[in-house]
């Protein structure tokens, strides 16, 4: 890789060596889908607990289960603890839970409380959980803790509150009394007076009675925007970094489900969390859907995302019960008699995120401190489902049902899983049929797959559906992989009449809970590694247009290592250039702006470049990342572009 130095050298002589070549006279723009890069987030791979949701207490409601993982109970990630010679009972109870979503709880039974002389810590009886790998807490910073309690004995009881290192060292400590017979909600606050990154939170009843407790609970007080249940901050900040023009969540595969019971239902996960259902994850842990929908819609909305949900089409993920791809027992649809709640439970969703804040679903959303609308414009009805006469007739009565009821919300459809294929044909057949607004496809796949099929969407027919490319990757994480991507990229910008939206998979990966083989960002507690692929995204969302120009920049056209696209944000006024090179040699692009009128001008350059074999690790996250130049543009110019290059060149011309 060339230094800083050698590099802005090479971009002056570039500059010298700008000449005038003779243009073509230039097309007018062509507008493109001025919301075409977008983000897409799946529960997978630890995303949301123990991931994007803040969150720090793991099975906070003692809901996991041996269903979810052989091993699993309610108490896992809980440790009984009696320090100072005091003694008690714990007990998974079920019989008065808070609600019936919510249906196990504890009880613990102070039998006595030690107060010996040579016993210096905390006496007591209660809980210990370490969270998910351990709590990061900062010193100075606040955190939020919250449980349920039902006093079951006559006097109260006060529980010590602490957050811990590993040698049992107070970081920060408060406490709370129990006050009613019913369930309760207590709140307090605990600030560290030391950092550390494998911190415990520890519940202790300090005096003998009983109690039943849930929900417990320890956020952050800053999370992203500093939302209540909000997002970890970090890591929110890096997908709102990119600027991306819409979010589809919350899957996947999560949302059909591992088999009819086990469907993603949007209603499950809206409301006071402790109301919320839990539920096993098709990717193999629990989700608390903590992080639901109405989080999900607050997200997108801080940060001017539009929102995408896709809800099933009322059939089961077709590998269920399966091994990934090896299939199990096959997809599974909803009987015909549950399909018209289904159709309604698909309707009230636009209630709920448009409608106003006196109807039944509006209501909802204003409850939960949201009373304007969400201005929900897509929903993605299905997730690459075997295309089966049984989901055929259920996605057509579903969609029937929304372009009669709601025409002003555009329906996406899917077309399996692959970019072609029986599926994919059959689904193409339904949307032509039915004339569905936009499908969804999928692919992942070999670098080399996306640069030779760089003319796939030009060939598409302009009057058919539109195109979402809901999930793609090439299988890796190199940064030939990221530049492979990039070609792409410039070819859904040139096709962005047709491909609408864009969104690589999946986007957050867990160290040590990775279940995809190639993914965006990878995260641990504390550390974030964004991948060459990130910053390739990151570059095509930072630097969207609505307008596309052809032969703005020629290249080799016979070249599939080389690709460029030309587009305008017409807002700004600003033109962008983008230029890939992936090839293992300098190759050149030449450049005609006659078209803009533009002549000796400023730009922005962002380069990423490297070898092709090169990733971002957690040893040395920085290794690839995109660097950003003050760069002059003439009229017409020659641009060599690097070996393994993107090159972004942002020209202002209001300026
Ligand atoms: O992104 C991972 C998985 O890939 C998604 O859940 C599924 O839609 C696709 O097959």
């Amino acid at each position: 890789m060339m230094n800083r130095t050698k590099r802005a050298l090479f971009f002056i002589l570039v500059g010298l060596f700008a000449f005038n070549v003779n243009a073509k006279p230039l097309s007018k723009g062509k507008p493109i889908s001025p919301v075409l890069f977008g983000l897409f987030f799946e529960d997978i791979n630890y995303s949301a607990d123990g991931g994007l949701y803040a969150e720090l207490v793991q099975n906070r409601s003692f809901e996991y289960n041996p269903t979810e993982r052989r091993e699993w109970h309610p108490l896992s990630y809980w440790e009984y603890i009696s320090p100072g010679y005091s003694y008690g009972r714990i007990s998974v109870e079920t019989k008065e839970p808070i609600h019936p979503n919510n249906p196990h709880y504890i009880v613990l039974d102070i039998e006595f409380v030690g107060h010996y002389e040579q016993f210096e810590g905390e006496a007591g009886v209660g809980l210990k959980n370490a969270g998910f790998d351990g709590m990061v807490v900062q010193e100075g910073e606040k955190y939020n803790l919250s449980l349920f309690a039902r006093q079951l004995s006559e006097a109260p009881v006060e529980m010590l509150i602490s957050l811990q290192n590993r040698k049992g060292e107070v970081l920060a400590e408060s406490s709370v009394s129990t006050s009613s017979y019913e369930w309760e909600k207590y709140s307090t606050t605990l600030t560290a007076s030391a950092s550390c990154d494998t911190a415990l939170l520890v519940v202790l009843a300090k005096n003998e009675g009983k109690l039943a407790l849930d929900m417990i609970s320890l956020f952050p007080e800053k999370t992203f925007k500093n939302r209540p249940n909000g997002l970890r901050a970090d890591l929110a900040k890096m997908l709102a970094d990119m600027q991306p023009k819409f979010i589809r969540f919350p899957g996947g595969c999560l949302v059909h489900g591992d088999g009819l019971g086990n469907m993603y239902r949007w209603k499950n996960t809206i409301g006071p969390l402790e109301q919320r259902k839990g539920q096993r994850n098709i990717w193999g842990y629990h989700q608390t859907a903590g992080l639901g929908y109405f989080e999900y819609f607050q997200f997108c909305e801080d940060i001017g995302a539009k929102p995408l949900p896709v809800l099933p089409a009322a059939v089961s993920c077709q590998n269920s019960g399966g091994t990934w791809r090896i299939g199990g027992t096959g997809q599974k649809a909803l009987p015909m008699d549950e399909m018209p709640e289904y159709i309604q439970e698909v309707l009230d969703l636009v209630e709920w995120a448009n409608g106003p804040s006196t109807s039944e679903w509006g209501a909802k959303r204003a409850a939960a401190g949201h009373p304007e609308p969400f201005n929900l414009e897509y929903i993605g009805i299905g997730n690459e489902d075997k295309m089966t006469p049984e989901f055929e007739e259920r996605f057509t009565m579903i969609y029937n049902a929304m372009k009669e009821k709601h025409p002003e919300v555009t329906i996406i459809g899917t077309v399996g899983p692959f970019h072609s294929g029986t599926d994919f044909d059959k689904g193409w057949e339904l949307a032509d049929d039915l004339k569905i607004p936009v499908v969804d496809e999928h692919y992942y796949t070999d670098p080399n797959w996306f640069l030779s099929n760089q003319y796939r969407y030009d060939r598409y027919d302009r009057n058919a559906s539109k195109v979402y490319l809901g999930e793609y990757a090439s299988w890796g994480n190199k940064l030939w992989n990221a530049i492979a991507e990039a070609a792409y990229l410039t070819s859904l910008e040139r096709n962005g009449d047709v491909v609408i939206m864009a969104s690589y998979a999946p986007l957050l990966a867990k160290k040590g809970f990775t279940q995809w083989r190639t993914d965006m960002i990878f995260f641990d507690n504390v550390n974030i590694v964004p991948s060459p692929n990130y910053y390739v995204q990151k570059m095509f969302m930072n630097n969207q247009g609505d307008l596309y120009f052809d032969n703005v920049i020629q290249k080799d056209k016979n070249d599939s290592t080389l690709a460029a696209s030309c587009v305008m944000d017409s807002k700004t006024g600003d033109v962008i250039l983008k230029m890939v090179n992936a090839s293992k040699e300098i190759k050149s692009f030449t450049v005609d702006l006659s078209r803009f009128g533009i002549n000796k001008a400023k730009a922005e350059l962002t380069l990423l470049q490297g070898d092709a074999e090169a990733e971002n690790t957690f040893f040395d996250s920085e290794t690839l990342v995109p660097e950003k130049v003050a760069f002059n543009v003439d009229e017409k110019f020659v641009y060599p572009a690097f070996k393994m290059s993107l090159t972004v060149i942002r020209i202002n011309t209001k300026k």
